[in-house]
């Protein structure tokens, strides 16, 4: 039988790469992989994922030195000569093997303000934004985040400053900037602008390469950070 050679992290004391031999065959998934390493081979193997289509993002590891979805990752793409190397998503602390632990990462969609805040009663009409109109196009643009953390494991300033913001939040506030019924606008403005948001992004895009929805955090930054200057000249910052 065609046989695959999965190297695959464990936690374990100061942790290392463990090798397993995997049965190949055609469309596998790298989430494939790893559950029959769990299911056939080492059953306290820690790994994380929910709908395996693409939708819920929980199954996002390092595979082949890139973060990816493994649920969508088939292994003839990433690796054709049968060596799969699958690690924990990096930037984000190991709970246990292929698991982290997201918390920091959805903590700085909170202090990036990254929650809807509107000022309409139920007993209001409906807000009716024209689907044309630039701001709401800004919108549309970015609205698809599953919240996966590719883009934040990709992201070197995220390696270098812990602090940093990162791509997913900002790219959330970016879509709360642009929603013309949100109330926040500039408390979250403040909120992305500082040391550790908007500005310290280098435009490299990496986030951008690697997420899997095609969103663009690199545009949502930038955005961010021409709404910033205008408002530093105006003397709102
Ligand atoms: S922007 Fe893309 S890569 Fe980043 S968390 Fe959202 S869906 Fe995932
Ligand atoms: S473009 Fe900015 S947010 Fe995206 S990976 Fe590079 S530094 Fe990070
Ligand atoms: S298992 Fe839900 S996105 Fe992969």
């Amino acid at each position: 039988m065609d046989m695959l050679q999965a190297r695959i992290w464990r936690s374990a004391g100061a942790g290392a790469f463990v090798t397993y031999r995997v049965p190949r065959h055609t469309s596998q998934t790298v989430l494939d992989v790893v559950t029959y390493i769990q299911r056939e081979l080492q059953p306290d193997l820690g790994y994380r994922y929910a709908c395996r289509v693409g939708m819920c993002g929980s199954c996002a590891m390092t595979v082949n030195g890139k973060a990816r979805w493994t649920c969508r990752t088939h292994v003839s793409k990433v690796a054709p000569d049968g060596l799969l190397e699958i690690a924990p998503l990096s930037n984000l602390p190991v709970i246990k093997d292929l698991v982290t632990d997201m918390s920091g990462f959805f903590d700085k969609w909170s202090q990036a303000k990254g929650s809807f805040a509107g000022s309409l009663s139920r007993h209001d009409d409906f807000a009716r934004v024209p689907p044309a109109s630039p701001r709401r196009q800004a919108v549309d643009a970015g609205i698809e985040c599953i919240g996966c953390g590719v883009c934040y494991a990709s992201c070197d300033v995220v390696t270098w400053r812990p602090e940093y913001l990162g791509p997913a939040a900002l790219n959330r506030a970016w879509t709360l900037m642009n929603d013309e019924r949100d109330v926040e606008g500039p408390q979250r403005l403040r909120a992305v602008a500082g040391d550790a948001g908007c500005h310290s992004c280098h435009t490299q895009g990496s986030c951008t390469e690697r997420c899997p929805k095609a969103l663009a955090p690199t545009a949502g930054i930038a955005g961010l950070k021409r709404l910033a200057a205008k408002a530093a000249i105006k003397g709102e910052l």
